[in-house]
């Protein structure tokens, strides 16, 4: 989870409290309807192959933890799916099972998250964890993927999109920002007129454009319950789960720093995504990058926030299998 501030402290990062709940893409019989959806963190869950997976060992000693599951011989492209910082592969469970019975799909834990070890390497940038997904599909010999991508896993994403055109072919990026402290657009800009720059205020309106920090957000699952996807149950350097959190956060603190020039890099077909009531990023953010990549679509998903794509599993993955599906004429759609 992302929150540029740290005067708006986290509680805990929530992925890392994750349990074990159904599948099921309804309201799971855990929810708690007095509560709305976008203040629960939802819980990671297994992958239909069992979460097997194996390590693509780097020259630097970075070891990466990657999986595939489905039809190597479909004629859909693969996907690569990247996941949030400081989470894991199984955050994106449910879009990995429902993608991997019609295509093949890649999932990649981020070097010194989940299943990666945090060793050999000290400070996180998007910039490695795009070229480490590189390294993995050449290892896989996979010449071009389809990208879904959640908060990191969606920079990284459009990192990928603007330095590696030829091996990208379209990006779904949810819940994305391209400037840590999100001051861009700002407050003149025509994109977002209100008077913060951001759309913090709306909060005391109950409005659905706001973002806050994760404060007061509650867990689904009991607090007691087992969780097997935390780091320090996944990964092989469980003592520097601590150390690893604090270098994602010195990241989102500092980086990215993009502009419309980055994103102008951008020339293939995306969808900016991102929940109505994220609490994580600002609304800013995804204007911008939907004004400024050319052709971008932009969808806000309604009653859902950061952690959309498992508050609300239904509807995330229909607009992702739509996205995924849809012919594009260059960057353009047609039917
Ligand atoms: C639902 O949440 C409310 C507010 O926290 C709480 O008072 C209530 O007991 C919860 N209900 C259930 C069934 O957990
Ligand atoms: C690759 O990395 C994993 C995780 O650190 C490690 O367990 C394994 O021994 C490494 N394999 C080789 C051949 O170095
Ligand atoms: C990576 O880190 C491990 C554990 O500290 C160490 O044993 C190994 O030599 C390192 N590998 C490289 C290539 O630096
Ligand atoms: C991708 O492009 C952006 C914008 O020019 C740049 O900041 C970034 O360093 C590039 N990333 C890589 C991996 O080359
Ligand atoms: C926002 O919602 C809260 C809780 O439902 C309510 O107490 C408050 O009056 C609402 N604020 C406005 C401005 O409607
Ligand atoms: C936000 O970061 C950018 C660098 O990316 C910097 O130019 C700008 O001054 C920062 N704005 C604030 C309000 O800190």
């Amino acid at each position: 989870m992302r929150s540029f501030n740290p005067a708006l402290s986290l509680p805990a990062l929530p992925f890392l409290w994750s349990g074990l709940v159904s599948a099921a893409s309804g309201p799971s019989s855990s929810f708690n309807a007095s509560i709305p959806r976008w203040e629960w963190w939802p819980n990671a869950g297994p992958l239909d192959n069992g979460d097997r997976g194996q390590y693509l060992n780097l020259s630097s000693g970075v070891d990466l933890w990657y999986t595939t599951m489905g039809d190597e011989c479909s004629e859909h492209t693969p996907v690569l799916i990247l996941h949030g910082g400081t989470g894991n592969s199984n955050q994106m469970y449910l879009q990995a099972n429902m993608l991997a019975r019609t295509r093949r799909v890649i999932l990649q834990d981020t070097r010194g998250e989940g299943r990666s070890p945090y060793q050999n390497f000290t400070e996180f940038h998007y910039d490695d964890f795009t070229r480490d997904a590189i390294a993995i599909l050449d290892h896989l010999q996979i010449p071009r993927v389809a990208v879904l991508g959640w908060s990191d896993g969606a920079i990284t994403g459009l990192d990928l999109a603007m330095n590696y055109s030829s091996r990208i072919e379209r990006v779904f990026a949810h819940g994305a920002n391209i400037q840590a402290n999100m001051s861009i657009p700002g407050h003149d800009d025509p994109i977002i007129n209100s008077d913060s720059g951001s759309l913090d205020s709306d909060f005391a309106t109950n409005g659905t454009t706001y973002a806050i920090s994760r404060r007061g957000l509650r867990r689904r699952a009991a607090e007691d319950d087992a969780d097997p996807y935390t780091c320090e149950n996944l990964s092989p350097t469980p003592d520097k789960c601590a150390a690893m959190e604090q270098g994602v956060i010195n990241m989102w603190n500092t980086e990215p720093t993009w502009g419309p020039e980055a994103m102008l890099k951008v020339r293939c077909p995306v969808w900016i995504v991102d929940g109505d009531h994220d609490t994580s990023v600002e609304r800013n953010q995804a204007d911008a990058m939907a004004a400024w990549i050319p052709f971008a679509g932009q969808l806000l998903l309604p009653h859902v926030g950061h952690d959309a794509l498992m508050e609300d599993p239904k509807f995330f993955n229909f607009a992702v299998e739509y996205f995924m599906d849809m012919a594009f004429d260059g960057v353009l759609p047609y039917y």
